[in-house]
């Protein structure tokens, strides 16, 4: 495929590249995403369970959700493009991930800097006082051993802002960035959403669900975040 060929070239000769991840990175180790046929929103409202408000005055059915959402994690782990992003941040074809995700595949595969932008679903903390807690302590319903709060996983909800740190690295290198690869996203969600629309650097999309092309993108490859990945890495090692 010619736009493999042509990544590639853009992958190998730029001095700064930024993948940006979603969901549609993980469907491949197992995770559903959020909105496709099998996602998690087609069966759940965001809006009765990933809310502060739920968080608040309807904890029983956030904590449903969220124990669900560990449990599908525990049996999952990452993928071979995990682990070829891992190994091209390591031979410096890439600097840095900034994702979505909350499963934390890209650090598990090896991934150095990771911006985690909405978080970690495996970082249990108090919602009252912030102390840390074990996510067994969290599945069993257990209280903050410090205040007697709430424990909750360390994720965004929405009607909460992105960890300060994470965005600010994010945008810091997306501004740098002389590509920009976008993989796995619906591009709903603000503000990770508009971060492609920030840098002064190349684009490129790579997801298998594509409506007319998408002219907000230099190039767009259609297919498989896996198998995509695994033929860009056969094209940059020479071994076609
Ligand atoms: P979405 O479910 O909105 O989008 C996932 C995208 O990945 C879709 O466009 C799919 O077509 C595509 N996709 C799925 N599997 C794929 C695969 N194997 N190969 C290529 N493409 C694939 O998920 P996100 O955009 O990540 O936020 O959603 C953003 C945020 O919305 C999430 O982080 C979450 C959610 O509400 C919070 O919970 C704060």
């Amino acid at each position: 495929m010619k736009e493999i060929e042509s990544l590639a070239d853009w992958i190998k000769q730029s001095d700064f590249t930024v993948v940006l991840t979603g969901a549609g990175m993980s469907t491949e180790s197992g995770l559903p995403d959020f909105r496709s046929k099998d996602g998690w929103w087609r069966n759940f409202d965001p809006a009765t369970i990933a809310t502060v408000d739920a968080l608040e005055t309807n904890y029983s059915l956030f904590h449903e959700f969220y124990c669900m959402r560990l449990k599908t994690l525990e049996d999952c782990r990452p993928h071979r493009g995990h682990y070829i992003l891992a190994e091209w941040e390591r031979e410096g074809m890439i600097n840095s991930i900034a994702t979505q995700n909350v499963d934390g595949f890209h650090k598990a595969a090896g991934s150095g800097r990771v911006y985690e932008l909405h978080g970690s679903l495996r970082s249990i903390r108090c919602n009252s006082c912030e102390e840390y807690a074990e996510v067994e302590d969290f599945i069993h319903k257990v209280q903050c051993r410090s205040c007697g709060g709430r424990l909750r996983p360390g994720v965004v909800l929405f009607g909460e802002t992105l960890p300060q740190d994470a965005w600010d690295c994010a945008l810091r290198d997306i501004k740098k960035a002389h590509l920009v690869i976008v993989i796995g996203t619906s591009l709903q969600v603000y503000p990770a959403n508009q971060l492609p629309g920030m840098t002064n650097g190349k684009t490129a999309l790579i997801n298998y669900d594509i409506q007319d092309g998408d002219s907000r993108f230099d190039m767009v490859i259609q297919g498989k975040t896996g198998q995509v990945l695994a033929r860009l890495n056969r094209e940059i090692l020479g071994d076609v």
